[in-house]
C-alpha cells in the first residue's frame, strides 16, 4: 500500500448507504478529496464528493479510466459487481492502490458452495449440514434426508434475495421442488447448481472486520433485520434496518458468542490462505446464527453491510483513510 500520508484523492465505488456512510466519514478529514463511481443517482453520494461518475459497476475498464482520469490514489470498493466483475484485479495489474478484494477472494461471497467446501475443510462445526446439487434428483433427495427443514439456495450473487427457507418463504414439499427447479433451470444466481443446506434457528448478527493480509480488526456485532413486515414476516429484503449495542455485544449474545465468531472468520481467511495460496484485503461481513448448539456462519459477504455499515461507521475514531 502507499503511505497514507501521501493519499489524498479516495474513489469509492458503489451507490448505496454503506457508500454514502464511508464517504461521509471521509469528508470529515478536510484534507481529502472523495470521488464516486455509482450506478443510480444517490443525492446523499453526490451531494457529498468532489466528483462522481454515473455508469455500470460491472463495466471494468470504464471504472479504471475515471480512477486513472482522476489521479485516484487509493480505491475503496465496497459493492459486488465490481468485485466479482475483476476490478481489483485490473486495478493492481496497473499497480493503482486499492482496499477490496480480489476476484478469488470475493468468492466467498459471491460463490456460496466455494465457502461452504472451504469452511468443510478448516471450520467444520461452523457449518450446517449442506449439499451442492447439480441435479433436481439430488437436491430432491438430499431436501427429503432433511425432512424438507432446509434453506434452499442459488451459488451466486442474488442481491440477498436468492435464499429461500423452509417455512418461512417455501410452506410445502411442492414449494420446495418448485424453486429447485426455478434456480436449476432459470440460472438464478448465475449457475444451475442448487445448495440444499439444513435450516438453522436462532438469532442472527453481523461481524464486519478490516483485513489486510495478517492483519485483522474486528468490529462490534450489529442485528440486520431483512423481513418486509413487522414481527419477523413477509419476504426477505436486502435489509429493513440495523441496530447496535454497547460493548462489541448484541441483547442476546455475551462476549464468548462475539469472539467464537470472529475466531470463526479468522479460521476461514486461515483456511482461506492455504487452500488458495492468495491473501485476502478489503471488509468482511460475517453473518452469524446463535443456535442452540454453537455458533454458524450464515454467509460472508465481502464488502460492508448495507445497512450495518452505518452502525459501525458511526462509531469509529479513526477517519476511514
Ligand atoms: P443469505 O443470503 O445467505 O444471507 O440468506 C438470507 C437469509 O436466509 C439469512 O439472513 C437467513 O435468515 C436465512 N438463511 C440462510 N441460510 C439459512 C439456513 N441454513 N437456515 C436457516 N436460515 C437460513
Ligand atoms: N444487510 C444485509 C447485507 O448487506 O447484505
Amino acid at each position: 500500500m502507499n503511505n497514507p500520508q501521501k493519499i489524498k484523492r479516495i474513489l469509492v465505488v458503489g451507490s448505496w448507504a454503506k457508500e454514502e456512510i464511508t464517504i461521509e466519514n471521509l469528508k470529515k478529514n478536510p484534507e481529502l478529496e472523495v470521488f464516486s463511481y455509482l450506478d443510480t443517482h444517490n443525492p446523499g453520494i453526490s451531494e457529498r464528493v468532489d466528483g462522481y461518475c454515473l455508469g455500470s459497476l460491472s463495466q471494468v475498464e470504464n471504472i479504471l479510466n475515471y480512477a486513472r482520469e482522476m489521479k485516484i490514489d487509493l480505491t475503496l470498493v465496497t459493492t459486488a459487481a465490481p468485485l466479482a466483475a475483476g476490478l481489483v484485479d485490473a486495478m493492481e495489474e496497473e499497480k493503482m492502490t486499492v482496499f477490496a478484494p480480489t476476484r478469488e477472494a470475493a468468492r466467498l461471497e459471491s460463490d456460496k458452495a466455494f465457502t461452504r467446501e472451504l469452511m468443510k475443510e478448516c471450520v467444520p462445526e461452523a457449518i450446517p449440514r449442506f449439499n451442492v446439487c447439480d441435479t433436481i434428483e439430488k437436491a430432491m433427495d438430499f431436501a427429503r434426508q432433511l425432512n424438507w427443514q432446509v434453506a434452499v439456495k442459488p451459488i451466486g450473487l442474488t442481491d440477498g434475495l436468492g435464499v429461500k427457507v423452509f417455512g418461512v418463504q417455501l410452506n410445502s414439499e411442492k414449494e420446495v421442488e418448485d424453486y429447485i427447479t426455478e434456480i436449476h433451470s432459470q440460472k438464478i444466481g448465475g449457475d444451475s447448481q442448487v445448495i440444499i443446506e439444513e435450516k438453522m434457528m436462532g438469532e442472527e448478527f453481523t461481524v464486519q472486520c478490516f483485513v489486510y493480509e495478517d492483519t485483522f480488526i474486528p468490529t462490534p456485532a450489529v442485528q440486520d433485520f431483512k423481513k418486509l413486515l413487522n414481527g419477523e414476516k413477509g419476504p426477505n429484503t436486502a435489509s429493513m434496518g440495523s441496530y447496535s449495542d454497547c460493548n462489541r455485544l448484541l441483547p442476546f449474545m455475551n462476549s464468548a458468542d462475539y469472539n467464537r465468531a470472529v475466531q470463526i472468520i479468522k479460521k476461514t481467511l486461515a483456511g482461506f490462505k492455504k487452500e488458495t495460496g492468495a491473501w485476502c484485503r478489503g471488509i468482511l461481513y460475517g453473518q452469524f446464527m446463535l443456535c442452540r448448539d454453537g455458533i454458524r456462519l450464515v454467509e460472508y459477504n465481502y464488502r460492508p453491510g448495507d445497512p450495518e455499515w452505518m452502525n459501525t461507521v458511526a462509531i469509529l475514531e479513526d477517519n476511514i483513510a
